[in-house]
């Protein structure tokens, strides 16, 4: 049965002129740093897995894995979100923050820029929110080796997500579009804010809120890329051409870089349905599309709860299809980024490389 999956009609004609701005040698070579990789992980369209591509991907390239050719890397994480969801994945008490998001981008502070680290949560303070939140689970178990290293009397030494920093959200942004809206840039504070981490991370993600406003547009106008998570239901594609839209707004009027990096198909359930809505956004989308499917697995959901993200909490293999999923993703975000650095003879020295040369005795 071919069931019919509804699409917005200017979607392709949008997607097009979306694309046809990245393959554009003079515009990168002009203006744009092809090492410089903030990704804005966006769709308006609620619970498609946004935030747990976000925390997943972050996780699995600031961790790496040499077996499958990921090369450890400086990660940093926004959660632009109010409800926090990517910090709480960590076991972060949101509402016991100092310091959030939130203050980055009403920062108003004369001509001096913010200094960053002041609002960053490290990868030890992580590490600890991690272990706290799976002690608070299980009492009586230990926490699987993958989120902590332990040395040979057993001790915990460090975690396993140490080049990963935070920038953390909570309920106190949801009255930041408003408040923004009288401000002075107030789509460029995001950018403002960060610009002293851009050139410190190999990667900075953002996750962002299920809408088009203020703070998505805040994301977008730092960001060089997108990535588009795509529940594989029914109304999958509906309010695509929405999104595509924005993005030719932004790229227009705000950040001219902006550019399309990826679609990944999230929450697939092998039925007629998924099949069906996997196959649609493979025609409209053809190479943008990721080959991993992100399947639906409780593992994935549960993962929160247990204060760590499923690519720490579960080793990825043929049980665990969640963390295998999310691994294999990363795997691939990690590709195309190695690919365009080559494109562009770009061969850096990894930030993290530099991070850890300068934090060297
Ligand atoms: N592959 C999956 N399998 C099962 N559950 C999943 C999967 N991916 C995400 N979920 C769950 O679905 C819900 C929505 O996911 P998530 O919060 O990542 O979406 P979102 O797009 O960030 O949502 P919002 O638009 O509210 O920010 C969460 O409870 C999450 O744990
Ligand atoms: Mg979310």
């Amino acid at each position: 049965m071919k069931l019919f999956v509804p699409i917005d009609a200017q979607v392709i004609a949008v997607l097009i002129k979306v694309q046809s701005r990245g393959r554009n040698n003079k515009e990168w070579r002009s203006g744009m740093d092809p090492y410089k990789m903030i990704i804005a992980c966006t769709n308006q369209k609620g619970g498609c897995a946004k935030t747990t591509t976000a925390v997943n991907i972050a996780t699995a390239l600031a961790k790496g894995n040499v077996s499958r050719g990921i090369s450890p890397a400086k990660v940093l994480l926004v959660d632009l979100d109010p409800q926090g969801n990517a910090s709480t994945s960590f076991g972060i008490p949101t509402s016991k923050l100092d310091r959030t998001v939130y203050d980055l981008l009403m920062n108003d502070l004369g001509e001096e820029l913010p200094v960053i680290e002041d609002y960053l949560i490290a990868p030890e303070v992580i590490a600890d929110s991690m272990k706290e939140a799976w002690k608070q689970q299980h009492p009586n178990k230990k926490p699987p080796t993958e989120m902590v290293e332990l040395d040979k009397e057993g001790k915990i030494v460090s975690s396993g997500v140490e080049n990963l920093w935070l920038l953390p959200s909570n309920i106190q942004l949801s009255g930041a579009e408003i408040e923004l809206a009288t401000r002075i840039g107030r789509e460029t504070r995001l950018k403002e804010g960060l610009a002293s981490a851009i050139n410190e991370f190999d990667y900075i993600i953002i996750d962002t809120p299920p809408s088009l406003g203020l703070l998505t547009i805040n994301a977008l106008a730092i960001a060089n890329w997108v990535l588009i998570p795509v529940q594989t239901e029914y109304y999958a594609l509906e309010g695509m051409s929405q999104l595509m839209n924005s993005i030719k707004l932004i790229q227009r009027r705000i950040n001219p870089h902006l550019k399309l990096f990826g679609i990944a198909l999230t929450m697939y359930q092998n039925t007629n349905l998924g099949n069906t809505v996997s196959e649609e956004v493979r025609t409209h989308f053809e190479k943008q599309v990721f080959s991993t499917v992100i399947p639906r697995q409780i593992a994935i959901a549960e993962a929160p709860m247990e204060g760590a993200p499923v690519v720490i909490l579960k080793k990825p293999n043929k049980r665990n299809k969640g963390s295998h999923a999310y691994w294999s993703l990363a795997k691939e975000v990690s590709t195309r980024v190695n690919k365009l650095r080559r494109k562009f003879g770009i061969n850096e020295t990894s930030k993290l490389q530099l991070h850890k040369l300068n934090n060297s005795d």
